[in-house]
């Protein structure tokens, strides 16, 4: 063996080690039922002090209704759950509103199912207005630190593009893909999943169904087995809207609507987008096998794409239509007065480090964007805030993220 061939071998192993012992401190939990938390009964029945400042909300044409402040946005993986994130963010922050965030990383110890000492500066009983990081949903331990009027709500994608996306962001963090050595191990994979699939397997819900994974469920059911009814049949009772990736402009005037919010509220640029070149195409038949693979998540998603459109359906559908055009029409004009060159660009582009987005081990393929030098005083804020990246944004709110840079570091170190 040559001796770069055993350096590489021996960065390998140890990027390996420091890859399980990061898992095994961050993700104590795992496999372990949701612990009893000794503490006294929480914010159930409580509202929360918070009093909406009547000058916040712009003179609103729809006076009747309140502006909903408690939520719950299950940010789903894969599913351009980002861009929802950056809109609750600069919401919660413009509102005054109090934020559960985790603590040393962007995500509550997922794939840990969620619990409530997972929140920041937790202390028995305390109350928030929103919680919108990534985690494995668990009703009970959400419920328990939010008002009870809390309006929950998620994301789900076309399963094919999230198996598409999650195998080619996480592959090198899920050792099932390696031992996959052809040119395409996408193909390679769908072409016999039973092969090269191990539900035991380290991280192996990165392949097969994450959005009900992190719905809290058990993602190597059966599409048929009757459990999986009933878990969709509770979701639909738990959240009270589920977005539709496919059709994002429709999701969030839904959203809007159920919300009292105005369109101020909804503008957004497209977050952690991957450069296109980067993103595999998929055959009819590719994409008819990864849906079967993922049937589970399959079902789900036609599920809730048909309760989406019959929530369109009464909305109106001309109504719909009208509002999505503005939407666009106020994106576009946004797009043109915060993003240099009116697009996103490679990472290495990005002049500006603290827009810089995360990226996947071992390469980046994240977009992101320059934001213009000579902004409107009035738009140089939400200009700045519309295009912060997570991490960036969550670090502004106080999170300190040292297990996400230390993983950063390490990914440098190893050059990975
Ligand atoms: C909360 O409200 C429910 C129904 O309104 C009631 O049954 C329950 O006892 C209340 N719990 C507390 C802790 O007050
Ligand atoms: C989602 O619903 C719309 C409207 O009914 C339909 O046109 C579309 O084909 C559905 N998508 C899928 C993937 O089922």
């Amino acid at each position: 063996m040559t001796r770069s061939g055993a350096h590489k071998l021996m960065l390998g192993f140890l990027f390996t080690c420091i890859t399980m012992m990061f898992y095994c401190f961050s993700a104590p939990s795992f496999r372990t039922n949701t612990p009893r938390f000794p503490g006294p009964a929480p914010c159930a029945n409580k509202s929360l002090k918070w009093q909406m400042k009547k000058d916040s909300f712009s003179t609103t044409k729809e006076e009747h209704c309140v502006p909903k402040v408690n939520l719950m946005f299950l940010k789903t993986h894969k599913s351009a759950s980002s861009t929802i994130l950056n809109i609750l963010l600069r919401y919660g922050e413009k509102n005054g509103l109090k934020f559960a965030l985790p603590s040393g990383r962007n995500d509550f110890s997922y794939p840990s199912t969620f619990t409530r000492m997972q929140v920041k500066d937790y202390r028995p009983g305390e109350c928030f207005n929103i919680i919108c990081n990534h985690m494995r949903f668990n009703a009970p331990e959400v419920e328990a630190l939010l008002p009870d009027d809390a309006f929950f709500f998620t994301i789900l994608r076309d399963p094919a593009l999230v198996f598409e996306s999650s195998f080619h962001y996480y592959k090198r963090v899920v050792p099932l893909t390696w031992r996959i050595h052809g040119e395409n191990k996408l193909r390679d994979f769908l072409n016999k999943p039973q092969i090269h699939f191990d539900s035991e397997g380290f991280n192996s819900f990165y392949l097969k169904n994450l959005n009900f994974f992190d719905l809290g469920f058990d993602n190597t059911l059966e599409p048929k087995d009757p459990i999986v009814d009933s878990a969709i049949h509770d979701i639909g009772e738990r959240f009270q809207l589920v977005l539709i990736a496919e059709h994002f402009e429709e999701s969030l005037i839904l959203l809007k609507d159920a919300l009292c919010w105005q369109m101020d509220d909804l503008l957004f640029f497209n977050m952690n987008t991957r450069r296109p070149t980067s993103v595999s195409q998929l055959t009819p038949e590719l994409r008819a096998k990864a849906r079967e693979w993922n049937g589970v998540d399959w079902k789900l998603y036609r599920y809730f794409n048909a309760t989406l459109w019959a929530k369109v359906d009464a909305y109106g559908r001309k109504r719909m239509e009208k509002e999505v055009k503005e939407l666009r029409q106020r994106n576009s004009e946004m797009a043109a007065i915060c993003i240099s060159g009116g697009m996103a660009v490679e990472a290495q582009d990005i002049r500006d480090q603290s827009m810089r987005p995360w990226q996947p081990v071992g390469e980046s393929s994240i977009l992101g964007y320059n934001m213009r030098s000579n902004i409107a005083q009035q738009y140089r804020e939400l200009c700045r805030k519309m295009l912060t990246p997570e991490i960036q944004y969550l670090t502004d709110l106080g999170v300190n993220l040292w297990i996400t840079r230390l993983w950063g570091w390490i990914k440098t170190i190893f050059s990975l």
